[in-house]
């Protein structure tokens, strides 16, 4: 368990303005410094961001980036370049309203130095099909555009996002092989904040000011946590039941609904899910870049859920430089871990088909 304090100091030096944090990493106690003259994301980001895959999600999530400030300069990689060339243009000319960041279509070997490399090639849901319908044709691509990440960008953070993303997560931890905590899944960073907004909807405060998490699949059988759920400093039930609002059974399925399908509702109406994920990659890019040690719920490889060895999915993950820093074990109630189990088996279950596919490929 890794234990923080808030900034327990803070002093001016040569003109920098430090703030120490304690924090405790494998119970090891250590001070950080952190200048924080200006927020890496008002001077526009140093980092160099890759893509792969300039459709819907790829795009917007090129366009949050520059639009944050969270990158200085993003590269565009599609199968189709033309595609890629005109977002990057379109794109390129919003910039100067923002900040002096620069974005460009480019090609493997244009992702030299990029810290991150975010992968949104494949195939997409179509209306009626679940994100494990897409894996055998997902694993096809992978095949064909991790190898030449890994070639490229040895040192770079991977950040899946192509469905089924904890599976592919998987995928791409053995076609790269890279250290398995600088390849990342985006997880369920996306349905904890649809939660976090629906009970912030309900309860009549910011999505921000709520602490709660979705954890295991991004899909079917994720899990909603409503027995650690807090927002200023008490229990949401409790909190729900003040303002008169109180968590029953019906709402708790009405929220649990609104959670788990919204993606399908979104596809039906205008054919893909994009804006969401979008703000979810680039706050998982902004953690990493402002090596932050933030708790998301990001999807990476655990030696143990619930029972289940060598599976991919999302549990409250410390995020910062290096990728997972560390992984956090939540308190969950019997029919939450009974959940948590279960959806842990459905990844392995699917993570190995997938292992194997890649397999039969080599032989
Ligand atoms: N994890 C999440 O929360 C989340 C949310 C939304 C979508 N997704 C997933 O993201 C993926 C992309 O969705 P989308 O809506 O952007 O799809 P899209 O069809 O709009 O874009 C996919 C892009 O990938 C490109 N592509 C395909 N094969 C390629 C290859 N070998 N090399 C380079 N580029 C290639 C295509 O040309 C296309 O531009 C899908 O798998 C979708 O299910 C995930």
């Amino acid at each position: 368990m890794t234990g923080f304090n808030e900034a327990d100091k803070v002093i001016s030096s040569g003109g920098k303005i430090l703030v120490y944090i304690e924090v405790h990493e494998f119970l090891r106690p250590r001070k950080i410094a952190l200048d924080v003259r200006l927020n890496p994301s008002e001077k526009g980001g140093n980092m160099k961001v890759g893509i792969i895959g300039a459709g819907a999600v790829g795009s917007a999530t090129a366009f949050a980036l520059i639009m944050k400030g969270v990158a200085r300069k993003v590269v565009l990689i599609d199968a189709n370049e033309k595609k890629a060339q005109a977002e990057a243009m379109d794109i390129a000319h919003a910039a100067p309203f923002a900040y002096a960041n620069k974005i460009k279509a480019g090609n493997y070997e244009d992702l030299k130095g990029a810290e991150i490399v975010i992968v949104t090639a494949g195939a997409n849901q179509k209306p009626g099909e679940t994100r494990i319908d897409l894996l055998g044709r997902n694993v096809k691509i992978f095949e064909s555009i991790i190898p030449q990440i890994a070639k490229n960008a040895p040192d770079t953070t991977l950040i899946i996002t192509a469905n089924p993303a904890d599976i592919m997560t998987e995928v791409a931890i053995k076609l790269s092989g890279f250290p398995k905590e600088r390849v990342i899944g985006s997880g369920t960073v996306l349905d904890t904040s649809r939660f976090r907004t629906l009970l912030g909807y309900h309860l009549g405060v910011s999505p921000q000011s709520i602490h709660a998490y979705v954890l295991g699949e991004h899909g079917d059988s994720e899990v909603l946590i409503w027995s650690a759920g807090d927002a200023g400093s008490i229990h949401i039930e409790d909190l729900a039941r003040m303002v008169g609002k109180p968590l029953t059974p019906e709402v708790k399925a009405e929220i649990d609904d609104g959670v788990r399908n919204s993606a399908y509702k979104i596809i039906d109406g205008k054919g893909a899910t994009f804006y969401g994920i979008a703000g979810a990659l680039s706050r998982i890019c902004q953690a990493i870049s402002n090596n932050e040690y933030a708790i998301l719920t990001v999807s990476s490889h655990h030696e143990d859920v619930e029972g289940v060895k060598g599976v991919c999915l999302s549990l409250p993950t410390v995020i910062g430089k290096r990728g997972v820093h560390q992984v956090i074990k939540p308190h969950l109630n019997e029919a939450e871990a009974k959940a948590l189990r279960e959806s842990a088996q459905v990844m392995k279950q699917y993570s190995d088909q997938a292992l194997a596919m890649i397999d039969a490929t080599a032989k």
